[in-house]
């Protein structure tokens, strides 16, 4: 649905965006990451049509973000950094001009701006003004105006910055709601969110991509840390020397550390020889030795896996392998 080649930008000798590419299938939903000017509004402003790329090409649903800018608009929302809204309108004027704007026929302005004032949950303010609206529903009305048009792809950025918890929770529903019929990317700091909703990352730093990947294999690839945690029921028959011995044993474990116990279980976390995953046999390994596995996973938050890769990508500005386009 989106596809980026070899996308630069440069604000007279600075290079915003640097050579990436990525592509997004239909109906993902992915989380566009990296730190504090790496990129993210530069790339999101080329695909929505509001600048020129300087090099590289873009296509969304199949037309040129550059060269068929009126069908790309066409297909595509856009909640931007800091919404246009127009504070002396209300909410229902303002969204009914926004649907005039987007060619939305007579007959259905008006059904199309009740439907997206509901499903945005600011129906109850249609008549208040924006100026007086508090920050969360004029993100929510950023929002409602992305959509009025049902675009098969959706550009949010940061669509839940500034917003208490409970707002945040709203809207990170409402945009989960949202992904069944839609594309969407969407930029955040908050990485938590990216792990609850997305389900793969875009990762840049300094205009560099440095890792697209899903958010479970990100955790647990090669280079950040090829480890997994394990959790055995301490349930009498197992002991946490026995496991510990048990899962050294296993082809292709390079090292296995006690972590302690947390809840009914002893806590490992195994480290595999590099390019090995022995996540199958580890769990064989448990279930053979008749214990109880209770858990096994990545030992890393999404945060520290972005962290490491943000941080050694500044060092080397190398690409990680695996999983990287
Ligand atoms: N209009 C502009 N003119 C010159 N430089 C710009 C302009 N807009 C952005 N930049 C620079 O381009 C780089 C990328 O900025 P961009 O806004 O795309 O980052 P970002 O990833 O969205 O950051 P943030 O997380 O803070 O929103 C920054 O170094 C920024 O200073
Ligand atoms: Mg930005």
């Amino acid at each position: 649905m989106i596809q980026v080649e070899g996308l630069t930008k440069k604000y007279a000798r600075h290079v915003a965006v640097n050579n990436i590419s990525f592509s997004v299938d239909k109906g993902d939903i992915v989380g566009f990451l990296g730190p504090n000017g790496a990129g993210k509004t530069t790339t999101m402003r080329i695909l929505t049509c509001f600048m020129p790329p300087t090099e590289g090409k873009a296509t969304v649903a199949g037309f040129d973000v550059f060269e068929q800018p009126f069908e790309v608009k066409k297909h595509i929302g856009y909640l931007p950094e800091n919404p246009p809204l127009y504070p002396e309108m209300n909410v229902r004027d303002y969204l009914t001009f926004v649907a005039r704007l987007k060619n939305i026929p007579a007959s259905q302005v008006k059904s199309r701006t009740e439907e997206v004032m509901e499903r945005c949950a600011v129906a109850d303010v249609k008549t208040k003004l924006i100026s007086k609206l508090s920050k969360g529903y004029r993100q929510r009305v950023g929002l409602a105006q992305a959509i009025i048009h049902n675009p098969d792809v959706l550009i949010l950025d940061e669509p839940t910055s500034g917003l208490d918890p409970k707002q945040r929770t709203e809207t990170r529903s409402l945009i989960q709601n949202l992904a069944g019929e839609h594309t969407i990317i969407l930029s955040t700091h908050i990485l938590p969110e990216v792990e609850a909703v997305c389900r793969k990352v875009i990762i840049i730093n300094k205009g560099r991509l440095v890792a697209t990947d899903s958010v479970e294999s990100l955790k647990t690839r090669t280079g950040v840390g090829n480890a997994v945690q394990i959790q055995v029921e301490t349930n009498g028959q197992a002991s946490a020397t026995a496991v510990q011995q048990r899962l050294e044993q296993v082809a292709g474990v390079k090292k296995v550390l006690d972590r302690g116990i947390a809840g009914d279980g002893f806590v490992f976390e195994v480290e595999s020889q590099p390019g090995r995953n022995t996540r199958g046999d580890l769990a064989r390994a448990v279930v053979h030795a008749g214990w109880n596995l209770l858990e096994l996973k990545s030992p890393y938050t999404l945060e520290e896996v972005y962290l490491a890769l943000t941080d050694s990508a500044e060092e080397s500005a190398a690409v990680p392998a695996g999983g990287v386009q």
